[in-house]
């Protein structure tokens, strides 16, 4: 195991992605670790992570420094390497400015972390501060035009200091700087696959749960759908899935988990319709926020009423992810902390008293679908797009009624049938229809209609923290456009959202 010690960079998710990249494992840990805990943790290699800090600011992140005496190899990236330099007696520079964006890294010592690697390539900066003396017993390995001091090793300790980012794309061989870290110096087996992952989550859930039972709430989407068949896989029919049909849901959705899911586990599932409950209470709400919080706290109710009727259940199952994790900065104790008591995470009240069980809790998103192939699960079913918990209530603008919403389902299908043979479905982030407010004039068989506006929406994106309107093609736009127009009633114009995020957001509301 590798474990990154967090000093505030945005990237440190981007270097334990890195590290797992080749099937080693790796765990993200705050700078506050006590040696203890590190200690029994047992890594085979520490990274000391970037950070927003210069080191002699007064509240600037540190470690304890006994981290160099365990004999575990580090690498130290941008701030790490300058808390290592200043903890070892070497001294850093403060920046009169930061050097951000690209440099051309110029090689000094070919070996270790940049064995058999040309000299002169292209690395990515984004820092302040910088070296300017180094400890004892320790060399320049690299520098670059602005950055003399651009990285650095201690051979005989195995100590290694990047100022550049190698986790970040435009670092080339930045990937192949971590591997030579973790592989060759701190010697780590490649032996963490999504087989290992299984198994391992598999003897932890039966362990945990023994002969109790599990509730969980199933949404047809990639996590809940892995998380349920990871826990059906442990304790089979002592899982019970409830699966909420509150009416916004798009078209053929039980459907497809019936097809693509349930057909192959042997599942104990309850599909109840709640469509009424839940259109009722959006009737006339065209507030965005008020929608959202209306169908949260009704999901919740509904969802507790039928768990409640389910005896003896003492879990939760919940397809929680990493990164949900990382950035709700919760409590987190690394795998044998699978299962946590629940502290009303996902708003489920107290009273329900459920210990959560969260088997994806240390996965992101491309490893929980690498884990669905590995557990059988629909092709289809895995590299299905995000789709927003309120569900179409936030793609129809304005009032929510039950013709608003056949509306817009038949012209989702639609669109999505036509990504979907133009082979862009996986390429694509998102893409679905969105229904306006608007009616406008058109003509239809020397016939005048007056009637809705469909808007598409396509964008790509890698975390949906960013997103690009997809440059969808023009004669695709045009059969979808055809297709919605002459195939659902009461649609006379579609238009196309060319709007990226920011400024705009992915959904409309
Ligand atoms: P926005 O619209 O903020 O969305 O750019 C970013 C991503 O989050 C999804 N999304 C949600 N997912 N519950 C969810 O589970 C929600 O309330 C919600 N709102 C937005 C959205 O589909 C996109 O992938």
């Amino acid at each position: 195991m590798i474990m990154v010690i967090d000093f505030g960079s945005q990237f440190n998710q981007l270097i334990a992605r890195r590290v797992r990249e080749n099937d080693v494992y790796c765990q993200i840990e705050p700078a506050s670790i006590s040696m203890d805990k590190l200690k029994d943790l047992n890594p085979k290699g520490i990274i000391l992570s970037g950070g927003p800090s210069s080191i002699y600011e007064e509240d600037s992140p540190n470690i304890d420094t006994a981290i160099f005496d365990l004999g575990i190899p580090i690498l130290g990236i941008c701030y790490g390497m300058h808390y290592m330099v200043h903890a070892l007696g070497g001294k850093i520079k403060e920046a009169s400015k930061r050097e951000y964006g690209f440099a051309n890294l110029d090689i000094k010592e070919n070996k270790a972390i940049f064995k058999n690697m040309d000299t002169g390539f292209q690395c990515w900066m984004s820092h302040g501060d910088s070296a300017s003396e180094l400890p004892d017993n320790f060399v320049i390995t690299a520098s670059t035009k602005n950055t003399a001091i651009a990285a650095i090793a201690n051979y005989e300790k195995n100590f290694y200091g990047l100022q550049l980012h190698p986790e970040v794309e435009h670092t080339v061989n930045g990937s192949l700087m971590i591997s030579k870290f973790i592989l060759d110096i701190c010697n780590c087996k490649k032996n963490w696959t999504m087989k290992s992952f299984c198994d391992g989550a598999i003897a932890q859930i039966k362990d945990a749960v023994k002969d109790k039972k599990v509730i969980m709430g199933l949404s047809g989407g990639v996590d809940s759908s892995v998380a349920a068949t990871l826990i059906h896989k442990a304790i089979g029919k002592n899982l019970f899935c409830i699966f909420v049909d509150n009416g916004l849901l798009r078209k053929n959705e039980k459907q497809i988990l019936e097809k693509s899911l349930i057909a192959n586990l042997d599942l104990n599932i309850k599909f109840i319709n709640e469509q009424d409950t839940f259109l009722k209470a959006l009737k006339d709400v065209t507030d965005p926020e008020k929608k959202r919080k209306i169908i949260g706290k009704l999901f919740i109710k509904v969802f507790e009423a039928q768990a409640n009727k389910i005896q003896g259940a003492q879990f939760l199952g919940q397809g929680t992810l990493y990164p949900d994790i990382i950035e709700s900065k919760s409590a987190f104790g690394g795998p044998t902390s699978i299962i946590k008591s629940h502290h009303n995470v996902g708003g489920l009240p107290e009273k329900m008293k459920l210990k959560l069980i969260e088997p994806l809790q240390l996965l992101f998103k491309d490893e929980v679908r690498k884990l669905g192939a590995e557990l059988g699960i629909n092709e289809n079913l895995i590299w299905r797009q995000p789709f927003p918990g309120p569900g179409l209530a936030i793609r129809i603008m304005g009032n929510i009624t039950y013709s608003r919403l056949e509306i817009l389902r038949e012209a989702d299908s639609i669109l999505l049938e036509e990504i979907k043979s133009a082979g862009l479905y996986r390429k694509l982030w998102q893409s679905f229809a969105v229904l306006l407010p608007v009616k406008s004039v058109g003509v239809m068989g020397d016939k005048r209609t007056f009637a809705n506006c469909i808007a598409i929406r396509a964008v790509t994106s890698n975390d949906a923290m960013t997103a690009d309107w997809a440059k969808l093609p023009h004669d695709l736009l045009g059969k979808i456009s055809n297709r919605i127009i002459n195939e659902v009633k009461n649609i006379n114009r579609v238009v196309f959202d060319i709007t990226s995020k920011p400024p705009g957001t992915i959904e409309w509301e």
